[in-house]
């Protein structure tokens, strides 16, 4: 490493759009990692990356030395060791439970699933809090705990160690608080340095697009998804992505306990928008790693897999593993229905009104470390295109305040129904890969 480079004159570089050499971003990535280049630079570096972008080389070696930061996943390289180990990664929305229903499903098809996640923060809900629904349910394991959760279930679905890329936890906890989140690069490099440390035959991307994802348009989503499918292959990783709609819930509910138990009735064949996406998302890894020849086979073995009980079977598995007592459904706060204003076609939802409805209700934390009141959440009644008749329910909002006609006031403004006919969107708006 080139010892004479000074920090302000490379972040003086990136703020007049320069691109800087990979010896440089490896400079900036160690010193950040040992403390020699301090917080307010590194948060620097950041702002101006977010403006002035970075080409697909300088990302590339970003991600690389955020991995090399920390450690990998170790593999079984002996003869017939691991299965082909796969993983999904979405960008996050409202409703989002796929991640339950995916990890069991492949972990059914003989893969290996380890599914690093996090806690929501804010308006989306993390996968982490969602299964913690579940009594005695344990994300946080140790390296030991969690290869043998692989072992014996195929999946595991765990919290972050602190031994997996240090220098993104590092950054993302300045960038959370500089305004510097919403930067390609930075996404990419945030996402591929923790999806390669899992060491990793196979990844999907989900990246939303739509009023309640971060991507609000369909051209900033792709422009995410063409730079981690370029940035991912090139450094080895077979990587595709689709981008999806995320102008509504993502299925019927929003909350913590709730959305377990419609992932279970996902799990348990029922049909609908989480099916749909989960068994996209799968035949994409299925294809990729070879282990089904086409999108049609894949997708007949991942159905079967549903409707036979073995990915429920795979599920509950999992959850014991992890320390959870798996009785089915979990119990709800008491239900209040919200009632259609109006009668007509269902031609949006205020997303950003029903996530923090579920934050205000106890489901969300509006600052890090606040627990969550995991009964808490909401039951959507139709979709976009819909009709529905004034005086039919909505929204069924489950809480336990005394005074839950403020919510059901508040949701009732939060959809908009339009007199004259509206289309269906589609959930699956384009695919990029190999
Ligand atoms: N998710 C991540 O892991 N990193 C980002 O930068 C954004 C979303």
């Amino acid at each position: 490493m080139t010892t004479n480079m000074l920090v302000s004159t490379l972040l003086a570089k990136k703020r007049d759009g320069q691109t800087l050499a990979d010896d440089e971003i490896r400079f900036l990535v160690d010193g950040f990692c040992s403390g020699e280049v301090a917080d307010y630079q590194m948060s620097a570096l950041a702002m101006a990356i977010c403006v002035r972008g970075m080409d697909r080389r300088e990302t590339a070696t970003l991600t690389r030395a955020m991995l090399e930061s920390g450690e990998r996943l170790s593999r079984d390289t002996s003869v017939g060791g691991d299965p082909p180990r796969v993983d999904k990664h979405s960008t996050g929305g409202l409703g989002d439970k796929v991640s339950l229903v995916l990890a069991p499903l492949l972990a059914a098809c003989d893969l290996h699933v380890p599914m690093i996640s996090g806690r929501g923060l804010g308006l989306s809900g993390g996968t982490l809090d969602k299964l913690e629904s579940i009594e005695g349910f344990q994300a946080d394991l140790t390296s030991e705990q969690s290869s043998k959760v692989l072992r014996d279930a195929g999946a595991f679905i765990i919290g972050a160690s602190r031994r997996i890329a240090p220098a993104d936890r590092k950054l993302y906890a300045l960038r959370d608080v500089t305004g510097t989140v919403e930067s390609i690069p930075l996404i990419t490099a945030s996402i591929l340095s923790k999806k390669l440390a899992a060491n990793l035959d196979a990844l999907v991307m989900d990246v939303k697009t739509g009023s309640a994802a971060f991507m609000k348009t369909v051209s900033e989503a792709s422009d995410l998804a063409e730079s981690i499918v370029e940035v991912g292959n090139q450094a080895g990783l077979p990587t595709t992505a689709i981008l999806t709609d995320m102008d509504q819930p993502l299925g019927q509910t929003i909350g913590n306990a709730i959305e377990v138990n419609e992932a279970i009735e996902v799990l348990g064949g029922s049909a609908g928008v989480v099916r749909e996406l989960t068994l996209e998302l799968c035949c994409e890894l299925l294809v990729q790693i070879g282990h089904d020849s086409s999108r049609f086979d894949a997708n007949k073995r991942l159905a079967d897999l549903l409707d036979g009980g073995q990915a429920m079977e795979r599920f509950e598995r999992m959850v014991q593993a992890q320390g959870g007592k798996f009785n089915g459904a979990i119990k709800l706060a008491p239900d209040h229905e919200v009632l259609a204003p109006a009668s007509g076609y269902v031609a949006g939802f205020d997303c950003a009104a029903i996530g923090q409805a579920v934050v205000v209700m106890g489901g969300g934390r509006r600052k890090q470390g606040d627990a969550i009141d995991p009964s808490v959440g909401i039951r959507v009644h139709a979709r976009i295109g819909d009709h529905i008749d004034k005086g039919q329910p909505i929204f069924s909002l489950h809480c336990h305040s005394r005074d839950a006609s403020d919510y059901v006031i508040d949701l009732a403004r939060a959809v908009e129904i339009s007199p004259s006919k509206v289309a269906a969107r589609p959930l699956i708006l384009k695919r990029f890969g190999n």
